[in-house]
C-alpha cells in the first residue's frame, strides 16, 4: 500500500492551482444517468472517487469517455439500475445513482453503504424522501430495493435533518416526477447549486438551489449537456491551511473565495493575512503569531466539516487552548489520536476536542483513517521536526488529485514510497 513520506521544516511558497470539486463531479456523472443523450462534463479530477463513480455508471449500462478532465457520459439505456456491494463499500456516495436510477427506468436496487470510520451515515433520508415521491421502498439481503412503475409524483420532501447528497439524490429524482417538488430544510452547499445548474442545462427546471427551499416542475425527459464543475473548496481550504501551518506564503488559484469565506473568517482571526489577488485566488502570508480561535462545524455556509480536520492540524500550532465542536458526524476525530502520537496536545470530550498549543510535532508513522484526516497528517508533517510517514494514503487519493506534486511545487518535502 503506498505510503507519503514527508520531511517537516519547509516553508511553503507560490501558486497552486485548484481542481474541480469531487462532491460536485459525483453528483453530476450521477446527473447523466438522467437522459439519453451525451453529457460532457469538464474539470473532473482524476481521483479515486470519480473513477469509481464511472465504473458504476458503466455498469449500469451507459458509455463513458474520459481525457484531460473531459468526462462524456451516454447513458443510452440502462441496462442495469443497481449499485453493488462490492462498488459501494468502496464508495458510499454510490447511492447517488438511486434517485436518477428510480426515475429514468422506475426501478432500482443500491446496496446499502454499511458503516463508515467517520460514523453511521445511514441514508434513511434518501429512500424516505423517495417515498414521498411515490416510490415503494424495501430493504432486503443488505440492499435498498426502490419501486416506481408508474413514474415519481411530484410532492413536498421536508428533511428531518441537512443532508447534501440527500438533497443532491432527491433533486435528481424531482427532475422527472410529474408536477411539483418542494425540497425543505435542503442543503445549501455549492455542489448542490452546481448540480441544479447541471440539471437545468440538460432541460430541468430548478428555482431555488443553494437555499434551503428548492422547487422542481417535473419535465418528461432531459437533453444531453455541457458544463465544467466548481472548484474544489475542501482542496481550497488545504491548501490555505498548508500555506498557513507552515508560515508560508502561498496563492491558492482557480478557486472561489466565497465558498471557503467562513475558512478564511478563521483565518485572519488567527493570524494569518489573506487577500483576494483576484477573481479566483486568494493569498495567504503571517500577519503575527498564530493565534488558537475555537471553531465549531456547520453545514454550509458554516464552517465546513470537511476541514475540521485540517484545522485542527494548524490549531497545534497556535498560542493557548482552541476548542474544536463538530457538530456534522459522530465520529470524526480519529486525527486527533494521531496527531496526540506526533506531540500534539488534544483532549476529546464527546463532540469538542480542545486543543492547546503551540506543541513542537516530531515526525512518526502514522495511519489515515479518512480522506480529510489523511490530509491533516500531512499538513503537521509538514511543520513536524522529522520525518512523517503516512500510510493508506488511498483515502488522501479518494479525492486529492495529484496532491505530492501540488506541495512538492510549493516547496514541500514530500515523496511517495511504494514498499512491497
Ligand atoms: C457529503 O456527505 C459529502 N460527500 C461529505 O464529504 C461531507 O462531509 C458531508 O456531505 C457533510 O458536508 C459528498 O458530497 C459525496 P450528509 P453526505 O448526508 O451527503 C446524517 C468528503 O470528505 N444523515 O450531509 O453523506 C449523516 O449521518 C466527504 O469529501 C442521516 O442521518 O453527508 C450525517 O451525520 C466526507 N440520514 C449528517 O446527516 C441520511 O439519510 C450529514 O450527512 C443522510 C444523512
Amino acid at each position: 500500500m503506498d505510503r507519503f513520506v514527508v520531511q517537516g521544516g519547509a516553508r511553503l511558497e507560490g501558486e497552486v492551482a485548484v481542481s474541480g470539486a469531487k462532491n460536485s463531479a459525483l453528483p453530476a456523472l450521477a446527473a447523466c444517468l438522467l437522459t439519453s443523450e451525451p453529457v460532457t462534463l469538464r474539470r473532473i479530477p482524476d481521483v479515486r472517487d470519480t473513477r469509481t463513480m464511472m465504473k458504476l455508471l458503466h455498469h449500469n449500462g451507459a458509455a463513458v469517455e474520459t481525457g484531460g478532465g473531459v468526462v462524456r457520459v451516454t447513458a443510452e439505456a440502462i441496462q442495469n439500475p443497481e449499485a453493488p456491494y462490492e462498488i459501494v463499500k468502496t464508495m458510499r456516495a454510490s447511492s447517488l445513482v438511486l434517485g436518477p436510477l428510480v426515475a429514468r427506468t422506475g426501478r432500482a436496487r443500491v446496496s446499502l453503504p454499511g458503516g463508515c470510520a467517520i460514523g453511521a451515515r445511514p441514508i434513511n433520508l434518501h429512500t424516505s424522501g423517495l417515498e414521498r415521491l411515490g416510490a415503494r421502498i424495501r430493504q432486503e439481503h443488505g440492499y435498498i430495493v426502490a419501486e416506481a412503475p408508474q413514474g415519481l409524483k411530484g410532492g413536498v420532501v421536508y428533511f428531518d435533518r441537512i443532508t447534501v447528497t440527500g438533497t443532491e439524490d432527491l433533486l435528481m429524482a424531482a427532475v422527472l416526477a410529474e408536477g411539483e417538488t418542494v425540497l425543505k430544510n435542503a442543503a445549501r452547499e455549492p455542489e448542490v447549486a452546481d448540480l441544479a445548474a447541471l440539471l437545468n442545462k440538460m432541460g430541468a427546471r430548478i428555482q431555488g438551489a443553494g437555499t434551503s427551499t428548492i422547487r422542481v416542475q417535473g419535465v418528461r425527459e432531459l437533453h444531453g449537456a455541457d458544463h465544467a464543475i466548481i472548484p474544489d473548496r475542501i482542496e481550497a481550504g488545504t491548501f490555505l491551511i498548508a500555506g498557513a501551518i507552515t508560515g508560508g506564503d502561498v496563492t491558492v488559484t482557480r478557486c472561489v473565495p466565497e465558498h471557503v469565506s467562513a475558512l478564511v473568517a478563521k483565518l485572519q482571526q488567527a493570524g494569518l493575512e489573506i487577500d483576494e489577488t483576484g477573481p479566483d485566488a486568494l493569498r495567504v502570508r503571517p500577519r503575527s503569531r498564530l493565534r488558537s480561535v475555537d471553531v465549531t462545524t456547520e453545514e454550509y455556509p458554516g464552517f465546513a466539516t470537511d476541514l475540521q480536520a485540517q484545522y485542527m492540524a494548524l490549531m497545534t500550532q497556535a498560542e493557548g487552548i482552541s476548542l474544536i465542536t463538530e457538530t456534522i458526524f459522530e465520529n470524526r476525530f480519529m486525527h486527533a489520536l494521531e496527531l496526540s502520537r506526533m506531540g500534539a496536545n488534544i483532549r476529546i470530550e464527546g463532540r469538542q476536542a480542545i486543543v492547546a498549543g503551540p506543541s513542537q510535532l516530531t515526525g512518526a508513522a502514522v495511519i489515515a483513517s479518512d480522506l480529510r484526516a489523511s490530509a491533516s497528517l500531512v499538513l503537521a508533517g509538514l511543520v513536524a521536526r522529522g520525518e512523517t510517514v503516512v500510510d493508506r494514503i488511498y483515502h488522501i487519493e479518494r479525492g486529492y488529485e495529484n496532491i505530492e506534486e501540488k506541495l512538492a511545487a510549493l516547496g514541500a518535502q514530500i515523496r511517495r514510497e511504494s514498499p512491497g
